[in-house]
């Protein structure tokens, strides 16, 4: 099966978590792009969903359903979204698509993450994947020193040649070369840095459940 293929069998696998009459939390990327497709076939069973980027909130409308403003709703029972790494215990490294710090509000919202990605996507520890952080533009110089401390590197990340502007308004550093052992402690930590507006490590929003598109079909991992 290609990656691609194992996307849309876990974005279908996601739909029995999505509980009939309740606002579903939406993540983004590209496994979030299957699911959302599914989701069409449940539009009249949910009121909508809160969005975690605005590029889901188009594919979210374009379907028909609506997309409510998180201050407009309380708890929501489940957020579904991708990842880019996953560990044995359901932390994450998030941010491939930008869209962490939304991403991070909607699963802190929300009672249940249930996880979907393919397999290329799990590993045994945190940090293959750059670890992306959105900060304030003009602390990104003193974090990347803070992240070069610790053996990381951090490169602002670019598109079209010039520095990539979040959903909020920010930019991107990507930083390589660390080996997150602890990831509550790590995201603690960099939270708290002048400047960071989210470290894209989600382990106190970590995931419940993860549905892992394998060659051998969809694995449910309970964390
Ligand atoms: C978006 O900001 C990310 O957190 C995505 O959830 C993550 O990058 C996974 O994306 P894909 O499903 O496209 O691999």
């Amino acid at each position: 099966m290609t990656q691609d293929e194992l996307k849309t069998l876990v974005g279908q696998a996601a739909l029995r978590y999505v509980v009939p009459g309740e606002i579903v939390g939406v993540g983004t990327g590209s496994t979030v792009n299957k699911f959302i497709e599914a989701l069409g076939s449940l539009r009249h069973q949910i009121p909508g969903a809160v969005s975690s980027s605005l590029a889901s909130t188009e594919r979210l409308l374009a379907l028909g359903i609506r997309v409510f403003d998180a201050n407009e709703v309380g708890e929501l029972a489940v957020y579904i979204d991708g990842a880019d790494e996953i560990d044995g215990r359901g932390f994450m490294i998030k941010g491939g698509g930008a869209a962490l710090t939304r991403e991070k509000i909607v699963a802190a919202q929300s009672r249940q993450f249930v996880c979907i990605a393919d397999e290329s996507k799990r590993v045994r520890v945190l940090g293959r994947f750059p670890v992306p952080v959105e900060v304030i533009p003009m602390a990104a110089r003193q974090i990347s020193r803070r992240f070069a401390a610790l053996g990381g590197q951090a490169l602002l990340r670019l598109k079209d040649g010039q520095p990539l502007v979040t959903d909020n308004g920010q930019h991107i550093l990507d930083v390589s070369g660390l080996q997150i052992q602890e990831p509550l402690a790590f995201e603690s930590e960099v939270n708290q840095w002048a400047g960071v507006v989210t470290v894209g490590i989600f382990a106190h929003q970590k995931a419940a459940v993860c549905l892992l598109g394998t060659a051998r079909g969809v694995e449910t991992l309970s964390f």
